[in-house]
C-alpha cells in the first residue's frame, strides 16, 4: 500500500474544483504546497495530481520519465500543434527532437542575434517619451516579430507572418482554459469557440501557403523554413509538409508568448524599483558605452541576467502536465493507470523553503548561496530532461538582448495608480501593462 494523497479543499459536485481553476489558478495552484508533496485535485470530473516536491517533480520529468507520457494538456494542443516536437512522445518525439536539435544549437542560435537586437532597436526606436505604450502588445509584437523573421526572411512568408502576429494572441487564450476546464461547452456555437475555431484555420492555411511558395521557389532564403524543408528523415527522404506545417506553428506558439511574457515583466519591474533601474543602468553604461548591444557583451551582461532569471522564477508557466503509462509507483505514493500529473512551475517556484520570501522580486538572490545549492526539481522555468525546452538558450538571449537595448533607450515609467494583473494562457503574463518612455542619456544617470 502506497502513502494515501491528501486531497485539495474547497472541491464542489460536479465541477470540483473548476472555479479555482478558472479564476485563481496560480494561488490555488501555489497553495497546495502546503498540503503535501502531491496533492489530488479534480479537473471538473477528472482527477489529478499536483507535485509540489522537487525529488517528485524530477522523477517524473527526468530519472523515471520512462513511466509517463505527455497529459491532457498536450492531448488539447495536438488540436493545434498536430504532430509538433511539443505534443508527441516516445520515439515519434525522440527522433523529431533529434531532428530539430542542430535548428536550435548553440551556434546556430547565436547566428539569430543580430534578427533580436535589430528588432528590439526598430521597437524602442518607433516609442515616443512621454507617448504611453502598452507593453504587454508591443512585447509581443517584439517576439513575434523575431519568430516571424527567424522562420520566414522571405516574402513568401509574409502571409503566414502576419497571421502569426495577430492570430495567435486568440488560439492561446483558448489553449489553456480548454484543457483545464473540460467541457461540452467548447463544442458549442458561441463566440469565443467560434473565434478560436477560424484563427486556427487562417494560421493553418497561410502557413501551408507558405511551405507551398518556398517548396517551389526552391531558393535558400537563409531562414528556419529553409532549413527545415532541407531536413531528411532516416531513410534520406525530405519530411513531409505536415510535419513541416506542424514544427512552424509549435515554434510560433512556443516561442512568442513566453518569451514577450518574461520580457513585459523584466520592464516592470525595472520601471518600478529603482534600486533595480539603478544597478541594470551602471552595468549597461559599463558594457555598452554609447553602442546598441551585440552577442559580443552578452557575457558581461550579468545583471541583466539576473533580473531575466529572476522574472523566470517568479512568472514561471503555470502548468505542464504527463500521464502515467501503467500502475506507477512515484516515491512512497502508488498511481493509478492514466492518471494525469501536473508539474507547476510557478508553484515551484513560489515556495519559501528554496526561494526566502518568494513573492519579492530580488535579482541578487542569483549571486547568493541559497540558490547555489537548489535541489534539482526546484528551478525549472524550461522543465528538465528530454522534453525540456529547445529553445532555452534562444529564449535567454533574446530577451537579453531586447532588455539591454530597449533599457540603453529609455526608462519606461509606470501610470500612476495603475495596479497590474497577472493572467495566465500558454504563460504567466501581465494583463494590461501600459507605461511611458522617458528617453535617457547616460549623463542623466
Ligand atoms: C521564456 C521563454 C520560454 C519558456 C519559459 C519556455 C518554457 C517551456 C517549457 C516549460 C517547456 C517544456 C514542457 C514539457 O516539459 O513538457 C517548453 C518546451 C518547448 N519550447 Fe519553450 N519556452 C520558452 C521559449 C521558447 C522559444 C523562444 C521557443 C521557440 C523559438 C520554444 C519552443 C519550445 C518547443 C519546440 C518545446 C518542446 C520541446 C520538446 O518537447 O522536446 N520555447 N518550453
Amino acid at each position: 500500500m502506497g502513502t494515501s494523497i491528501p486531497t485539495a479543499s474547497g472541491e464542489l459536485p460536479v465541477i470540483g474544483h473548476g472555479v479555482q481553476l478558472a479564476r485563481r489558478r496560480t494561488e490555488f495552484l501555489a497553495s497546495l504546497t502546503e498540503i503535501g508533496e502531491i496533492v489530488e485535485i479534480n479537473m471538473v470530473g477528472m482527477p489529478a495530481y499536483v507535485l509540489t516536491d522537487p525529488d517528485l517533480i524530477w522523477r517524473v520529468l527526468v530519472s523515471e520519465s520512462h513511466n509517463y507520457v505527455r497529459g491532457r494538456m498536450f492531448d488539447k494542443m495536438t488540436e493545434v500543434l498536430g504532430n509538433g516536437l511539443a505534443t508527441i512522445s516516445g520515439k515519434a518525439h525522440r527522433d523529431t527532437r533529434r531532428i530539430l536539435q542542430p535548428t536550435f544549437h548553440r551556434q546556430q542560435v547565436a547566428a539569430y542575434g543580430p534578427i533580436m537586437s535589430s528588432t528590439a532597436a526598430d521597437v524602442a526606436e518607433s516609442w515616443q517619451a512621454g507617448r504611453a505604450i502598452e507593453v504587454d502588445d508591443a512585447m509581443n509584437d517584439l517576439t513575434a516579430r523575431v519568430v516571424n523573421g527567424i522562420l520566414f526572411a522571405s516574402d513568401l512568408g509574409a502571409a503566414a507572418a502576419d497571421a502569426i502576429q495577430r492570430r495567435l494572441p486568440v488560439v492561446m487564450k483558448g489553449m489553456l482554459t480548454r484543457t483545464l476546464i473540460p467541457g461540452a461547452w467548447q463544442r458549442l456555437p458561441l463566440p469565443a469557440n467560434t473565434r478560436y475555431r477560424k484563427a486556427i484555420d487562417q494560421m493553418d492555411s497561410a502557413i501551408d501557403e507558405a511551405i507551398t511558395a518556398y517548396r517551389s521557389a526552391r531558393a535558400d532564403h537563409s531562414d528556419m523554413l529553409t532549413t527545415l524543408l532541407a531536413l531528411r528523415d532516416e531513410a534520406g527522404k525530405p519530411m513531409p509538409d505536415q510535419w513541416i506545417h506542424d514544427q512552424v506553428i509549435t515554434v510560433a506558439v512556443g516561442g512568442i508568448e513566453t518569451t514577450s511574457a518574461a520580457l513585459s515583466w523584466c520592464l516592470h519591474y525595472i520601471g518600478t524599483r529603482p534600486d533595480v533601474e539603478e544597478q541594470l543602468h551602471r552595468e549597461l553604461d559599463t558594457v555598452l558605452g554609447d553602442r546598441p548591444v551585440e552577442l559580443m557583451h552578452v557575457m558581461a551582461l550579468k545583471y541583466v541576467g539576473r533580473v531575466v532569471q529572476e522574472v523566470l522564477r517568479m512568472h514561471a508557466v503555470a502548468v505542464f502536465m504527463r500521464r502515467t503509462l501503467g500502475p506507477t509507483q512515484l516515491g512512497a505514493y502508488e498511481l493509478p493507470p492514466n492518471a494525469e500529473i501536473i508539474v507547476s512551475p510557478y508553484t515551484m517556484h513560489r515556495n519559501a523553503r528554496w526561494f526566502p520570501e518568494p513573492a519579492r522580486f530580488d535579482p541578487d538572490r542569483w549571486s547568493r548561496p541559497e540558490t547555489q545549492n537548489l535541489p534539482k526539481g526546484a528551478f525549472i522555468p524550461f522543465s528538465a530532461g528530454h522534453s525540456k525546452c529547445i529553445a532555452d538558450n534562444f529564449a535567454v538571449l533574446e530577451i537579453t538582448l531586447a532588455l539591454a537595448e530597449i533599457c540603453r533607450r529609455w526608462r519606461l515609467r509606470p501610470v500612476p495608480g495603475q495596479s497590474v494583473r497577472e493572467i495566465t494562457t500558454g504563460a504567466t503574463r501581465p494583463d494590461r501593462l501600459t507605461m511611458i518612455p522617458e528617453a535617457r542619456s547616460r549623463a542623466s544617470v
